[in-house]
């Protein structure tokens, strides 16, 4: 193993990802030692640029987790030095051929394992992966491909997308990022369910009223229009992070917890609803079951916050959306009739990904008999707060101190800066880490593509054709009105909205 020698090529070191995401967590992995003895890492873009400026560009973007922390800068020179730059075109299978010369002499007739991350826009993705693999693969050892969404814009697309990709590459090379996947609360799902008695049998139509999941910036689409126009927030955001999420959250138990098992499960899920969908009608994504948003401008202490359509890559008449809440069904004996309420948004009040989960009401409850209180509205949440400040709690009802008999909603809290001082690592990091293990566990299996795809695109290509038009709300907003109607039409609140009892 010592032999052995890692390379990896970040194609596109040049974007933001790369220098925002990529580097960060390839200098965190270094750090914490958990990458080879023996490893290099090039850059490749198209601008000419040297070691020295593109080590100088990557470090101003590194950072140790816990500030002040030893050894930090010290490292961070480590590091730096194992990093070089190609300049080359992507579709250059002549430039490919001089990063393979190059990548060699690092690699010094050790066995080389190779790793492209392509962090490109998804119209060079191909000729990439081409010149990648024809130019530069290993000769005698692993070589895997890091790629990042958009996978396709529909089932259409992605299908021939993954198509020419394999023309190239073998499914076991092809690692298809979902990075939501890699943040430890999601990681922690599976744990929460299969390793408490108290919560996988409450996992169920019987005990659950609605799910939802939730996921809102604060921010707009500033400086990234020119991409989000072609894909929306339903493609950016919904049919990958948070249909993984669902599917995590509600996929059966798996045999083990391999790769293929768990993956296994959560395809068989969105298999079943495509298929049944199919066979018994059951209820598919449907038009009236979504609701769309864009964000205008809005004034705000005399701040002014653009619109959606202010951005110069973005054509003044579009009909993107920039938010959308959508509810889908599970047609199977677990989930049946449970509203999986969906909702994410751009340019919103707050930065928050979460799972809410609703219980049902305690039947003939003593204390709303006896009380006449609002109980009724007071049923049990869980709420996994994927960031920030993650968290996990449990709003229960509970009797407040003191001779007579009130009750009020307070929350059993695992808050997680109070009880793990250790930082959470980035889900690049994680990631990362698992693609140069080869551990497919997060990735994205184009079966698993296919029919995520699927359950989404009849209704992007009727939102298309229909050209309907998005309900604007201000920047800055908690979003359309047309989400609580939509969440009052299956008979939930959303419970993001409610006044929050703090958490922390
Ligand atoms: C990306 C989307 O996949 O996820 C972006 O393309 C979004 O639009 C981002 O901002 C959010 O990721 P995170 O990790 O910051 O929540």
């Amino acid at each position: 193993e010592n032999e052995s020698t890692v390379s990896i090529t970040v194609v596109g070191a040049s974007g933001d990802l790369a220098k925002k995401k990529i580097f960060p967590a390839l200098f965190a992995l270094y750090y914490e030692g958990c990458l080879p003895e023996h490893f290099t890492i090039y850059g490749y873009a198209r601008s000419k640029m040297t070691d020295a400026e593109l080590r100088n560009m990557v470090s101003k973007t590194l950072t140790c987790r816990i500030d002040k922390r030893e050894n930090c800068g010290e490292k961070m020179d480590e590091f730096l030095k194992r990093c070089f730059y190609h300049s080359g075109q992507y579709d250059s299978g002549e430039n490919f051929a001089q990063l393979d010369k190059k990548l060699k002499e690092h690699e010094g007739g050790r066995v080389s394992n190779r790793l492209f991350y392509l962090s490109i826009p998804p119209n060079i993705f191909i000729d990439a992966v081409k010149c990648a693999s024809t130019a530069a693969s290993s000769g005698i050892g692993w070589t895997r491909v890091i790629v990042e969404k958009p996978f396709g814009r529909d089932s259409e697309s992605s299908a021939a997308l993954t198509k020419a990709l394999k023309q190239y590459l073998n499914e076991d090379q092809i690692f298809r990022i979902d990075h939501y996947l890699g943040k430890e609360l999601v990681e922690n799902l599976s744990v929460l369910r299969f390793s408490n008695l108290i919560f996988e049998p409450l996992w169920s139509r019987q005990f659950i009223r609605s799910v939802q999941l939730i996921f809102s910036e604060d921010f707009g689409t500033e400086g990234r229009g020119g991409y989000f126009d072609h894909y929306g927030i339903i493609r950016d955001i919904m049919q990958n992070h948070l249909l993984q999420i669902l599917a995590l959250f509600a996929m059966e138990t798996p045999v083990s917890l391999d790769a293929e098992d768990i993956r296994n499960e959560k395809v068989n899920l969105c298999e079943l609803s495509t298929e049944v969908k199919v066979l018994r009608s059951m209820r598919p994504l449907r038009l009236e079951d979504v609701v769309i948003g864009q964000y205008k401008s809005h004034t705000k202490g005399g701040v002014t916050y653009p619109a959606y359509t202010d951005d110069n890559t973005v054509p003044k008449d579009s009909l993107t959306p920039t938010f959308a809440a959508a509810a889908l069904f599970i047609d199977n004996a677990r989930w049946d009739g449970v509203p999986f309420l969906m909702k994410a948004g751009k340019a919103l009040h707050n930065k928050r990904a979460e799972i809410r989960v609703q219980f049902r009401h305690v039947p003939g409850n003593l204390y709303n008999r006896k009380f006449g209180t609002d109980l009724d509205q007071a049923t049990n949440e869980l709420v996994i707060r994927v960031q920030p400040d993650e968290a996990i709690y449990l709003k229960i009802n509970n009797k407040v101190p003191g001779l007579g008999m009130r009750l009020d909603r307070s929350n059993l809290n695992l808050h997680y800066a109070d009880r793990y001082s250790k930082e959470i690592p980035d889900a690049y990091e994680r990631l990362l880490l698992d693609a140069i293990e080869g551990e497919r566990r997060l990735f994205i299996r184009s079966d698993e593509l296919d029919a995520a795809w699927s359950l989404f695109t009849p209704v992007l290509a009727e939102l298309e054709e229909k050209k309907i038009i998005p309900e604007y709300y201000p920047y800055g907003s908690r979003g359309p009105v047309g989400a609580h109607y939509l969440a009052a039409r299956y008979n939930v609140r959303w419970g993001d909205l409610g006044v929050e009892q703090s958490a922390a």
